[in-house]
């Protein structure tokens, strides 16, 4: 979806209200439950788009996209804070909100691609579909956070549950700390947002193989990509 900014991104408490002008940008998401690889491969791509494309590409990730949500990373992670469920998706609207306004839109409207670690869709399939906050009022607050933006294409790097579990345990540090430890059933849950978020979206997202090996997963990603750099240009 484009819409057509009519003022900047600037100094009023209004400011970043209207989605990016883009000139051309492109937004690709990366999404999937813990330790399905998302982060390798969106690096990966980086790479790859840097050296082929010609253009400026953006490689940046929530929560934590810019230096000021840094700190709310670091909320989110924080392993002694047990957040009410209403507070902890307001943190990550807001992250979503600065990482638009600051980073994402400003970057789409220079014309850069830009690859997203996590976006909306985890907000709905990990609030939504995992804590049980009301769907269609996500779907509100996603597109209100988000000042509309909508990414031109979502690979979700579909993986096993369990292995991907398993595999996110081995890392520490971040805000997936906290989903890390929730039971299976909850990263079923939000597997099955992944799932339903694909069937409903089937022109934005593209379910990519998470269980071939690393090279076959980056190939199918790259394929992806061409097609919708080509459908855009
Ligand atoms: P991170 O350490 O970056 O994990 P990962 O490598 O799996 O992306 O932590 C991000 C965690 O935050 C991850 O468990 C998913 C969760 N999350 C939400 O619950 N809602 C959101 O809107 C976003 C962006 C992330």
């Amino acid at each position: 979806m484009r819409i057509e900014r009519s003022e900047s991104v600037a100094i009023s408490p209004f400011a970043g209200n209207t989605s990016p002008v883009r000139n051309g940008g492109v937004f690709i998401t990366f999404e999937g439950i813990e330790g399905c690889g998302k982060s390798t491969q969106a690096a990966r791509l980086a790479a790859h788009l840097k050296n082929t494309s010609g253009r400026e590409v953006v490689t940046t990730r929530e929560p934590g996209g810019t230096d000021a949500t840094k700190q709310i990373r670091a909320l989110l992670a924080d392993p002694k804070a047990d957040w009410n469920p209403r507070a902890e998706l307001l943190l990550f609207l807001a992250d979503r909100t600065e990482h638009v306004a600051r980073v994402i839109g400003p970057a789409l409207d220079r014309g850069a691609i830009v690859l997203c670690d996590r976006y909306a869709d985890s907000t709905t399939a990990y609030q939504g579909y995992g804590r049980g906050h009301d769907l269609e009022r996500l779907h509100e607050l996603n597109a209100w956070a988000s000042l509309s933006t909508v990414p031109d294409l979502t690979l979700w790097i579909d993986c096993d549950i369990a292995t991907g579990v398993q595999r996110a345990a081995k890392l520490t540090g971040g805000p997936g700390d906290r989903f890390e430890k929730e039971p299976l059933d909850f990263h079923r849950k939000v597997h099955n947002g992944f799932k339903q978020l694909a069937a409903e979206h089937p022109d934005r997202i593209v379910r990519i193989d998470g269980n071939a090996d690393i090279d076959a997963v980056s190939a199918a990603i790259r394929t992806a990509v061409e097609a919708k750099l080509a459908e855009l240009s």
